[in-house]
């Protein structure tokens, strides 16, 4: 659990470095994904932190998870702001199920990381409502393109658990 939610968070930090490589530096979208690529890296030292204490692998796909993360926040925001947007709301709707299914299958077995996790979805939830009151639903082809970003999430989740 610890390297899939090091890698996810990971790759979030990616996908804003992207999209902030691309917007302009002060519109109001690059200020809200600015906010939220703040709390992800913030996720992610929470995350480091526990895989050296509990002597966690990182998945050896990180290398792929950077650029495929930079690609994709940097692809969003050249289609347009909304897009930029839309990208955060597919990824955290994503993510936000993956977390739910984590807290069931931990139960009462960890709560260290279980606080974590639930602290860190209740932000990601924000973040997915924050973006959609942004106008990330006015993005051209929004359903198709949540879709895409979505089903590529669950196979970089999937991919991380294992490798
Ligand atoms: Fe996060
Ligand atoms: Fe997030």
């Amino acid at each position: 659990m610890v390297r899939v939610d090091q890698a996810g968070e990971y790759g979030a930090t990616r996908i804003y470095a992207g999209q902030l490589a691309v917007l302009r530096a002060n519109c109001a979208e690059a200020k809200l994904i600015a906010r939220m690529a703040a709390q992800e890296q913030r996720h992610l030292n929470r995350f480091n932190h526990l895989m050296a204490e509990r002597r966690v692998r990182p998945t050896a796909l990180q290398p792929l998870w950077n650029v495929a993360g930079f690609a994709l926040g940097a692809a969003t925001a050249l289609m347009s702001e909304e897009a930029a947007l839309a990208c955060t709301d597919a990824v955290e709707t994503e993510i936000d199920k993956h977390y739910s299914s984590q807290l069931a299958e931990l139960g009462s077995d960890d709560p260290e990381l279980a606080s974590d996790i639930a602290e860190f979805q209740a932000d990601e939830l924000e973040h997915r409502d924050s973006a959609r009151a942004a106008g990330a639903t006015n993005a051209a082809g929004y359903p198709l393109l949540t879709a895409a970003i979505r089903a590529g999430c669950r196979v970089a989740i999937g991919l991380s658990k294992h490798i």
